[in-house]
């Protein structure tokens, strides 16, 4: 089953959002695999954005990913990479659409409360660089009440 990578950035847990943010990927239907708190270190925050290393705003995006703990999560099911990424909304608030995360709960790019991979090549990338440990293998009783 597809996984991906989403993480709750500090402003989603200094917030109170964690809740919220989980509630909408359980409500959904897909499974949560993986799901813990990290302070990351800078090394480990460059790492996690190292695509994104010649970008303008990449300093200060770093300096708020480190800025306080994150929740980093692994999600399964059917195109979850996809719709996770629909239920996220689009990168700047401002864009949006309201019933996304991003549109009903932030303002600035800057402070977008959460990250997910944005495809499966990076989903695998990315669990495999948050989760190393391996995440939870399970599957939940509902199966046969959410998929056909
Ligand atoms: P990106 O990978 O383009 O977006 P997404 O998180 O939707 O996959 O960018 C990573 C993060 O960088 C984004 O969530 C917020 C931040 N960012 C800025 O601060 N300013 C910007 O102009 C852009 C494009 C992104």
């Amino acid at each position: 089953m597809e996984q991906t990578f989403v993480m709750i950035k500090p402003d989603g847990v200094q917030r109170g959002l964690v809740g919220e943010i989980i509630s909408r990927f359980e409500k959904k239907g897909f499974y949560l695999k993986g799901l813990k708190m990290v302070s990351v270190e800078r090394s480990f925050a460059e790492k996690h954005y190292a695509d994104l290393s010649a970008k303008p705003f990449f300093a200060g995006l770093v300096e708020y990913i480190i800025s306080g703990p994150v929740v980093a999560m692994v999600w399964a099911g059917k195109n979850v990479v996809v719709t996770g990424r629909k239920i996220i909304g689009a990168t700047n608030p401002a864009d949006s659409a309201p019933g996304t995360i991003r549109g009903d709960l932030a303002i600035e790019i800057g402070r977008n409360v959460i990250h997910g991979s944005d495809s499966i090549e990076s989903a695998s990338k990315e669990i495999a660089l948050w989760f190393s440990e391996g995440v939870a293998e399970w599957q939940s009783n509902l199966h046969p009440w959410i998929y056909e």
